[in-house]
């Protein structure tokens, strides 16, 4: 990356009434690459945020006119301005002063005089700090969206409830036993609640079949891994789930599909994959089967293992089942399936 790009380009809101500081703290942050509008006072700052949206507002307490507790009391009120981090600056550090602006809920206050390194570190810590809970939000909100899809894809296919959630289970807890780090523990999540979206551009009258498939409704089956991968590979933020996505019907012997790979050729995750979804669809009633003990399917499983299945997987995947904590995951879904599997 050029080091032009790694330098900060937040635009921030700097109010102060003494006008030798307001240029300092511009100077300072504009030479860090900020952008810097300024403001002599709270009413003035209100002016400056009728025309734009700060990432950050760095307040004087004590000001003319509208001071800095009132102005931090005015931008709450605004609703899309209200999550804009807040620092205070103040010049007579008396408890008073950090007591108001603590009890406000001001993000952090700092004690002038100060550093130009104080300052920017503050900055800085502060900024990322609201984009790591903003981040944190919007993944939490985007994965919320992502189960709602692909619950309504699988409610056509008559699964049981929560097959989504409960297959994402099954493969972090198996993923953790094979110590995978948490950036894969992340990219399983998506292709977990996303393996099946290609089913979408299946009839269903094909889905729900309870007799066998005749050879146009079989290949036409067997595309949805293809369907499901071209929908996501597109999104920059979920294509690391393509290949779980394309390949979680190929099977180690080879006799999977698409492709028809084979043992390493398959990628870890949708080896991973296909095992707890194997799991799971033996353990749910489906049209043409009605759920199997869980210790049945487990053994189903062993018996495939180096056929079906990556024999490794397997003896984790035991490991997990052993521990109980397969066992864990099918109860507290079955719970809140009102009993009923
Ligand atoms: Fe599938």
């Amino acid at each position: 990356m050029p080091e032009a790009a790694a330098k900060p380009s937040a635009t921030l809101l700097v109010v102060e009434d003494d006008p030798a500081m307001l240029v300092a703290l511009r100077d300072i942050l504009e030479a860090s690459g900020y952008t810097v509008h300024t403001a002599a006072n709270g009413q003035a700052a209100l002016e400056v945020m009728g025309r734009l949206r700060p990432s950050l507002i760095l307040s004087d307490i004590a000001m003319p006119i509208m001071d800095g507790i009132e102005l931090f009391d005015a931008v709450r009120r605004i609703p899309d301005a209200a999550t804009i981090p807040f620092i205070f600056l103040t010049a007579r550090g008396t408890r008073e002063d950090i007591f108001a602006a603590k009890s406000l809920g001001a993000d952090d206050y700092i004690t002038k005089p100060i550093t130009s390194q104080e300052l920017l570190a503050a900055v800085k810590a502060r900024l990322q700090r609201t984009g790591e809970l903003l981040l944190a939000q919007l993944k939490a909100a985007y994965k919320a969206s992502l189960r709602v899809l692909a619950n309504a894809i699988e409610s056509r296919d008559h699964y049981t409830r929560f097959h989504v959630e409960r297959v994402n289970a099954y493969a972090q807890a198996l993923a953790r036993e094979l110590q995978w780090g948490d950036d894969r523990l992340e990219t399983l999540e998506f292709g977990a609640i996303l393996h099946d979206i290609g089913k979408i551009s299946i009839p269903e009258a094909i889905l729900r079949k309870t007799g066998p498939l005749s050879k146009e409704e079989w290949e036409e089956m067997r595309e949805h891994p293809r369907v499901g991968a071209r929908m996501v590979e597109g999104i920059p933020y979920l294509a690391p789930a393509v290949p779980t996505i394309r390949a979680h019907h190929e099977r180690w012997d080879g006799s999977g599909y698409p492709e028809g790979l084979r043992e390493a050729g398959i990628p870890d995750s949708a080896r991973l994959l296909a095992i707890v979804d194997a799991f799971d669809a033996m353990t749910s009633d489906r049209p043409y089967h009605a759920a199997v003990e869980a210790g049945n399917a487990q053994a189903e499983i062993a018996s495939q293992s180096g056929r079906l299945f990556d024999p490794a997987m397997v003896d984790a995947f035991n490991r997990c089942y052993q521990r109980g904590d397969i066992a864990k995951v099918f109860q507290a879904y079955q719970a809140l399936n009102g009993g009923a599997n």
